[in-house]
């Protein structure tokens, strides 16, 4: 991959989707009653009964910063440490753990944009279900019992080393409550990355469905529901947002994929484009913003190949091998300065889910989200061919994909949502509903 990043993932298990009907059968969610809490401070010590008023519609929002190119990722600041300092964080659902570069101190380290991080002495142990949750299997190995050593790596070759600590977040619920939370990260010493995945962070923000991410920690002590968004603008820019926030009857929601408990997966799903049904189904697809741009397998990569191909003959775009930007770029008469100049040329792509009830949910990915314009002027292709990455039969939905859309991934339901949005307009106030 000459640019972006591509998130963690495991080979899955066959796919077997669960159904709505718990998602049926529960009632809509509260948003008043934690808006009542009207102290503007205060620290986690609470007790059970401010925890349960807490936590019914409370929720935290994080504005992030990036885009797809030329940066390849989005960033959110969190506050971390006593005292708390900040720290950009690249965010990656497709990944459990966030961690930090450490000064241990650090063996192997990037250039950072704030000082090392480092860490506290609240170590996380060796038995301890963190611990548990970022290794593969139940009975792995500590080197001494106090300690808890994790290694994690991702699809493009990075990996980060470390140990486990617990230490303070400073979060401000949109309920205008500010808590010190503390929770598990790594503390990574030691940093291998290919000089093309390099990000100027100081760390990882892993927002996967295990129990080491940020969102399971935040829900297992009850102060969010296990629920994660986001909303990335394709003018860059945009948010995350952790609980609920968000309306669902305006969203399209289908079944997370139950035998994938790590990604953000569903299907089986059948691929339309411009409209039209293609044949191929049976697909599962991740979401996934350690991810730049959209992998499709091998089988479906080279029917998108033959239908653009097809699509564009006669058009006055030309295929410009010349541009290394990406595999498959066109140049046109005159440079193209925006997405919309060629939008004309090309049809939108969908994915059609399974959707709740007898209706499909249709993902649709308009042509603004699978081009960029290079900075040579012309466009390229934000698919790629994901079995040159070995991802094998997977498909994977990267930002350049999920830009202008409120994405939930919804633990709690096990359900996956989204809704065209305006991801420029960051929600602040109180008693919001994005
Ligand atoms: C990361 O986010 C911070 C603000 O949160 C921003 O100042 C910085 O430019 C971002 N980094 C990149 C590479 O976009
Ligand atoms: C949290 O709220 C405090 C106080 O209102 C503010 O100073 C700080 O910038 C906020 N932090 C973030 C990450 O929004
Ligand atoms: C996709 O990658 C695989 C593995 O490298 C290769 O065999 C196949 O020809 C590629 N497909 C296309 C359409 O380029």
């Amino acid at each position: 991959m000459k640019s972006g990043k591509l998130g963690f993932f495991v080979v899955l298990l066959l796919l077997s989707s669960s159904t709505c009907l718990a998602w049926f059968g529960s009632s809509k969610h509260k948003t008043s009653t934690a808006n009542e809490q009207s102290s503007s401070s205060s620290s986690s010590s609470s007790s059970p009964s401010f925890l349960n008023r807490f936590r019914s519609g409370s929720s935290v929002v994080f504005p992030v910063h990036g885009n797809v190119y030329p940066v390849g990722f989005y960033n959110v600041t969190l506050n971390i440490g006593n005292p708390p300092r900040p720290y950009f964080l690249d965010i990656d659902t497709g990944s459990d753990l966030t961690w930090l570069q450490c000064d241990a101190p650090c063996s192997r380290c990037s250039q950072t944009p704030h000082p090392l991080y480092r860490p506290s002495n609240d170590l996380v142990p060796c038995r301890h279900p963190l611990c548990a949750s970022v290794h593969q299997t139940d009975n792995y190995d500590c080197e001494v019992q106090h300690q808890c050593d994790y290694e994690v790596e991702y699809a493009d070759f990075y990996s980060s080393l470390g140990v486990l600590v617990n230490d303070v977040y400073v979060l401000n619920f949109t309920n205008g409550v500010q808590l010190k939370v503390r929770m598990g990260l790594g503390c990574g010493y030691d940093q291998i990355f290919p000089e093309s995945s390099y990000h100027p962070v100081d760390g990882m923000l892993g927002l996967g469905r295990g129990k080491s991410s940020l969102i399971s920690q935040l829900s297992s002590q009850g102060l969010v529901r296990n629920v994660v968004g986001h909303c990335l603008s394709a003018q860059g820019g945009g948010y995350i947002f952790f609980g609920d926030v968000y309306d669902s009857s305006r969203l399209a929601w289908t079944p997370m994929s139950s035998n994938d408990h790590k990604h953000y997966s569903a299907g089986p799903a059948e691929l339309v484009f411009g409209g039209k049904k293609t044949g191929f189904g049976n697909l599962l697809a991740v979401f996934d913003t350690g991810s730049s741009y959209t992998y499709f397998n091998s089988n479906t990569y080279q029917a998108l190949i033959s239908w653009l191909t097809k699509e564009l003959a006669g058009k006055p775009i030309q295929e410009a091998p010349e541009d290394q930007t990406l595999p498959l770029c066109w140049s046109g008469k005159r440079p193209f300065r925006s997405v919309y100049d060629v939008k004309k040329y090309f049809k939108p792509i969908a994915f059609s889910f399974p959707g709740c009830g007898r209706t499909k949910a249709q993902f649709e990915i308009p042509p603004e989200a699978y081009l960029i314009i290079s900075n040579m002027g012309n466009v390229c292709l934000g698919i790629l061919n994901g079995s040159e990455v070995g991802m094998e039969d997977l498909n994977l939905i990267g930002d350049i994909s999920m830009l202008d859309k409120v994405m939930v991934f919804d633990n709690e339901k096990q359900l996956i949502g989204w809704a065209p949005t305006d991801c420029n307009r960051v929600p602040k106030s109180r008693d919001i509903s994005i």
